[in-house]
């Protein structure tokens, strides 16, 4: 299979796509991103990278990185995170409140943002750090030893966090968080503003590729559990498009509103897209499109 071609021809089809979307800018920090970026990176499960467009240009990776807390949660933690988070599709924005009060501070599942505030409460309580464990994750993933938070996005989204820090509060109130709220949430913002490329993006998701062995050749997760959260990614990785993207890409997939999503090819790599125009659900238009042209050309989906 010729990589490179279908890479490049899949950015090429997506750029058709620029300017259909909206940069975010309920984070002020985010607003500033160039809207007709768009790039596309793919790393096998050999290490071998192919890359098109902006594919080394650095973004904010935001809900990207509720994929590495939650892996390492389970890695850490086992299964004892699913009594006090779901693993239903929502059918709801990511930052929705609704849901929280009928279901008694349990959020649906660890990708919506209640969801992702619980999961970085118990890596806290797991790891002493959880932004500091994502980074060191992802720099050792990646290879890239500079991966690091940009400070200025993570204070912007505190300052502007009222919606998540309602969902922190409102957890508290049903004791399911351990941490103080300010904690959690400092922590999360660090994490979500992490920046990285979909170059280091793709490297990073390779062990979700690999079953659950990282880079290293360590195993970070069990065969099955790898599985598991490559189910999660599918149904509710994007959120309340997360039927869409399934129909379209055909692979578990992550987005963030920096504008990137990660997909997981099992047993082949994994496959990240990147253009901050952001459509209602939060997903990138043109980072969708392509990863659509992509599984369209190539022929690789979980179906
Ligand atoms: O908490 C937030 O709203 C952001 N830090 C992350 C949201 C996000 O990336 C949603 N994904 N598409």
């Amino acid at each position: 299979m010729n990589y490179q071609e279908l890479i490049d021809g899949a950015v090429d089809a997506a750029r058709t796509h620029l300017g259909h979307g909206k940069v975010a800018d309920y984070i002020p920090a985010l607003a500033c991103a160039d809207p007709n970026a768009i790039g596309m990176a793919l790393a096998t499960v050999d290490g071998e990278v192919f890359q098109a467009g902006d594919a080394d240009q650095a973004f904010s990776i935001q809900s990207i990185s509720k994929l590495f807390t939650l892996a390492l949660v389970l890695a850490e933690g086992g299964d004892a995170l699913w009594r006090r988070v779901g693993r239903e599709p929502s059918g709801n924005p990511f930052n929705s409140l609704v849901q929280l009060e009928t279901e008694h501070g349990i959020p649906r599942n660890p990708f919506i943002n209640a969801g992702a505030i619980v999961v970085t409460d118990r890596l806290l309580g797991l790891t002493g750090d959880a932004a500091e464990s994502v980074r060191q994750f992802l720099r050792a993933e990646s290879g890239n030893p500079e991966l690091a938070t940009n400070a200025a996005i993570a204070a912007s989204e505190a300052e502007h966090g009222h919606r998540n820090a309602a969902l922190a509060h409102f957890i508290t109130s049903h004791g399911n968080l351990d941490n103080d709220v300010d904690t959690v949430l400092r922590q999360y913002y660090e994490h979500c503003a992490i920046e990285a490329d979909c170059r280091d993006l793709a490297l990073a998701g390779r062990f979700l590729a690999r079953h659950g062995i990282r880079a290293d050749g360590r195993r970070l997760l069990a065969r099955s559990e790898a599985k598991q959260i490559n189910a999660v990614m599918l149904t509710c990785g994007t959120y309340d498009a997360a039927g869409e993207f399934a129909y379209r890409v055909g692979l578990p997939g992550k987005s963030g509103v920096g504008g990137g999503v990660l997909a997981i090819i099992p047993g082949r790599g994994a496959v990240c897209a990147w253009s901050p125009g952001l459509d209602p659900a939060g997903n990138s238009v043109a980072a969708v499109a392509a990863l659509d042209a992509f599984t369209t050309a190539s022929g690789l989906s979980v179906f």
